[in-house]
């Protein structure tokens, strides 16, 4: 990876990205490649995985900015090379407008303070063999020179902030419920007051009924301390409750972006409109006309060079275009609401009616199918 020595450093805008003054996270042009092999006897083309390609985004102080997009889109590789448990093949990640790649030990002591993260599983993120005081007070115990008692203390403390009582630092992480281990999760996250927490789809392996509470939960938090969070998921209902920025991804590749109110009102990609019209509605008298893709997920490994949505359109490519042979940019359809820029990524009357699932023409398909054969016998 290239690093940039030169002082001060200038973090340009990207497509979507454009440094408001309040951010605090700037993340520019990220890459993470896996070699996944391929090469006979080491010779030919390296088989590279291009789990993301590309992405530009800015994380505000005290707010949310949150990644959607079907699993293995790259969300969780884009927390990873954040969090520093993976290396970016290219590109930058900045942190109070500081290279993370070239911070000094003391920078970057400081970045591992301030960023912390909540995984997906509460059954597996937690040591099962740690106390609960153990777990909450690791990371004080880490990067403070606090005393026992003034650990026990702050844990206590935590408890009570994430909603449990100060006694239950004494047990095991199986005695608590889905929930309840989540919200030892965030208690742990929050123990270094930290700036930034990753959230990797903090809800989805919990109950229905479980969820909003820990959704609200996070949402106090943030009003109280003024937290920003990065939330990845793939249930569009927790993006739009909890997110004021998004981006939605399809292969590694950011396909819409911006103000999460103006793409729930007005998607403008037809991959965002596929996703909002598979999500439940909120209410059963709600009916939707639901769009079917077609085509189906290329691989993310060797993928083609233009739009990697290319394959899932019912308009026609012509592929001796430009956008089938190069990454077309976002561009801005209104005021902080931008998208990529291809004939069938804007979900045009054509593109939508094109894609609604139509059950009576598939029944009546069907029927003229089955008439053919038995005529045909
Ligand atoms: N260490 C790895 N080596 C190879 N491929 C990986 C590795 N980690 C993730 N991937 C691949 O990268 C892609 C994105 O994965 P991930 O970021 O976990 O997606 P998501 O969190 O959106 O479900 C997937 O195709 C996944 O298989
Ligand atoms: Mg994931």
């Amino acid at each position: 990876m290239a690093t940039d020595t030169a002082t001060p450093v200038v973090i340009e805008d990207a497509p979507g990205a454009s440094n408001p003054s309040d951010t605090i996270l700037q993340v520019r042009h990220l890459r993470k490649w896996f070699d996944v092999g391929g090469r006979f006897l080491g010779l030919g083309q390296r088989s590279w995985l291009k789990a993301i390609d590309d992405v530009s985004f800015d994380v505000r102080q005290g707010r949310t900015f949150g990644l959607v997009g079907e699993s293995g889109c790259g969300k969780t590789t884009t927390l990873k090379v954040i969090l520093g448990l993976e290396e970016p093949t290219e590109g930058h990640i900045y942190w109070q407008g500081e290279d993370v790649a070239t911070m000094s030990r003391a920078g970057r002591r400081e970045f591992r303070r301030s960023v912390q993260a909540v995984f997906q599983d509460p059954w597996s993120s937690l040591n099962p063999r740690m106390r609960v005081q153990a777990i909450v007070g690791e990371p004080l115990e880490i990067a403070t020179t606090m005393t026992r008692q003034q650990i026990r203390d702050r844990v206590g403390d935590l408890l009570v902030e994430v909603g449990l009582n100060p006694y239950q630092m004494n047990l095991y992480p199986h005695e608590f419920s889905g929930g309840q281990r989540q919200r030892i999760g965030i208690a742990r996250a929050l123990a270094l007051n930290p700036e930034l927490i990753c959230l990797d789809e903090p809800v989805s392996a919990l109950d229905v009924s479980i969820r909003a509470q820990i959704m609200n939960l996070l949402v106090d938090l943030q009003n109280e301390h003024g937290l920003a969070y990065l939330l990845v998921a793939h249930n569009l209902a927790t993006v739009r409750y909890m997110c004021h920025e998004m981006a939605v991804m399809y292969l590694g590749v950011v396909q819409e972006m911006g103000d999460t109110e103006a793409i729930f009102n007005n998607p403008l990609h037809l991959y965002t409109n596929a996703l909002i019209s598979a999500a439940l509605p909120s209410h059963p008298d709600i009916t939707r006309d639901e769009i079917i893709l077609p085509g189906e997920v290329v691989s993310p490994i060797d993928p083609p060079p233009g739009d990697v949505f290319m394959t899932r359109t019912p308009i026609e490519v012509d592929q001796s275009h430009q956008y089938a042979n190069e990454r077309p940019p976002l561009i801005e359809m209104e005021p902080d609401h931008w998208v990529v820029e291809t004939p069938w990524s804007l979900a045009t009357d054509e593109a939508l009616q094109a894609s609604i699932y139509d059950e009576e023409a598939e029944i009546r398909a069907s029927e003229e199918e089955r008439r053919r054969l038995a005529a045909s016998n």
